[in-house]
């Protein structure tokens, strides 16, 4: 087989972060020959990107390599190799256990390590099982290829209208519940230049729309062309010059780094959207100590109103755990008062799950699973009104929508509005990568439709 035909498969768990570092591993091995295929029977290496914050999620790991040996074993039995590679967060945090746990596995790499991708994956392919869990001393970023991004349908020839841009990695917080800390090394910001670069070249392929990603993308903190430390609302600003780039977003924050120039942002930079995620996790002053948050229920809602005063239509999203170990009844309902005194348009709510080498993992007390789960079901209630209500109050407005895809029915195309909502219409595909005004006429509990007033 030609260096040239090789095929790659990338299954992606967890968060936008590891989405967008699968764009980038699979640019990076493009570089070595190897084209992406939907088929993952077709692959001659298989990288599967995994997430380790809650043990769920850990665990679909090993049953995708279940599956993955059977595939590697029945193209062994037809002469086709097949390299194995476990990328992300479990990769980091279990290094070559995951090797002694699923021995078909050739390749583990953690996220500091992708640009050594091409070099590991040819070690890999000659038999050596190689595990590559560092935190190497290069810029990871400056030795990754450029961005090329791809077409992502083959109805939007032009590529993706939206794209994620990482700027930020990690996290120096602490929340004794999360891994991240230990999974992605040491908190770190990249250089304005090399943001600024990397989005013109995005926006130069048709993206109109960036969400700039970090685990704690508030803190940013990355060198100005000027040598200083540059804030996110200083680079929300810079990139809001850039020609063609519609809009921005950033994920995700943490209500400590709310700064004030971050907030004005919100009411001056035209460009920046009025949705922000802003995980509260808890209701309780008692849990959120004992989860090291460093904030409480009040400085969370000054923050809100705050907020909110800058930029009155905000739609506000959040995370929140439930049966954090020790967690009371009263304890948990101070949560659903916190989220009825915010009212959030959109949340993710998880039950606590405790992860190996976390302080909270030492806590005892454990909340019973049936308990935990009855909560998740009330918050999950909740949540759901919020948001259905929040969607329905769209109905009748005009939005400005940037069409991202094909939908499922014939003609229709989806799009997100300005407050992330995902927004069908009736649409001429040549109006993909296109922001136009939409009329919204009916309201789900997760997506809006309407009617395109103008071309
Ligand atoms: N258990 C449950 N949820 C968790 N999260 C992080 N760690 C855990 C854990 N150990 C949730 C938090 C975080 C989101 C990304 O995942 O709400 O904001
Ligand atoms: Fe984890 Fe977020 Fe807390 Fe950082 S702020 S430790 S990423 S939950």
């Amino acid at each position: 087989m030609s260096e040239r035909s090789k095929k790659l498969f990338v299954k992606t768990f967890g968060c936008q972060m590891n989405v967008y570092d699968s764009e980038r591993m699979s640019e990076a091995l493009a570089a070595e020959g190897y084209s992406s295929t939907a088929e993952i029977a077709d692959a001659d290496l298989i990288v599967v990107n995994t997430c380790h914050i809650r043990e769920k999620a850990a665990e679909k790991v090993y049953s995708e390599l279940g599956r993955i040996t059977q595939l590697k074993t029945q193209r062994a039995a037809t002469g086709r190799q097949t390299v194995v590679a476990v990328a992300g967060c479990v990769a980091q945090a279990e290094g070559a256990e995951i090797v002694a746990r699923a021995p078909q596995v050739d390749l583990v790499v953690g996220p500091q390590s992708y640009h050594r991708l091409p070099d590991l994956v040819r070690r890999a392919a000659t038999g050596e099982q190689v595990v590559d869990t560092e935190f190497p001393e290069e810029d990871k970023f400056a030795n990754l290829p450029e961005r090329t991004v791809k077409p992502q349908t083959t109805d939007s020839p032009a590529g993706p209208a939206a794209a994620f841009l990482t700027v930020q990695e990690s996290c120096d917080k602490f929340c004794t519940f999360c891994v991240v800390p230990y999974t992605r090394g040491m908190e770190f910001s990249r250089p304005i230049a090399q943001i600024e670069a990397e989005a013109c070249k995005l926006v130069a392929r048709g993206v109109r729309e960036l969400t700039l990603l970090g685990q704690n993308v508030n803190a940013f903190h990355g060198e100005g062309p000027d040598g200083r430390s540059w804030s996110l609302a200083r680079l929300l600003d810079r990139l809001a010059g850039v020609d063609g780039l519609e809009r921005l977003r950033y994920t995700t924050s943490h209500p400590r780094d709310m700064s004030d120039d971050l907030i004005a942002a919100h009411r001056d930079n035209p460009k920046l959207m009025p949705y922000l995620h802003l995980p509260f996790q808890a209701g309780s002053d008692r849990i959120l100590a004992g989860m090291n948050r460093k904030h409480t229920a009040a400085d969370y809602l000054r923050l809100v109103e705050r907020i909110r005063a800058a930029r009155p239509d905000i739609a506000l999203s959040t995370d929140i755990i439930v049966g954090f170990p020790g967690e009371t009844e009263d304890e948990f309902e101070a949560t659903l008062d916190l989220v009825r005194a915010v009212g959030f348009a959109q949340a993710y709510s998880f039950k606590y799950s405790a992860r190996p080498g976390t302080p909270a993992a030492s806590l005892g007390s454990e909340v019973p699973a049936a308990v935990a789960s009855e909560r998740l079901e009330r918050l999950q209630g909740l949540l759901g009104e919020q948001q259905a209500s929040f969607n329905a109050e769209c109905v009748g407005k005009v939005f400005p929508v940037l069409f991202e895809k094909p939908g499922r029915r014939q003609g229709q195309l989806v799009g997100r509005s300005p407050y992330l909502q995902p927004v069908h219409a009736m649409a001429a595909s040549s109006f993909l990568g296109r922001i136009l005004p939409v009329v919204i006429s009916s309201a789900g509990p997760h997506s809006l439709a309407g009617d395109v007033l103008a071309a």
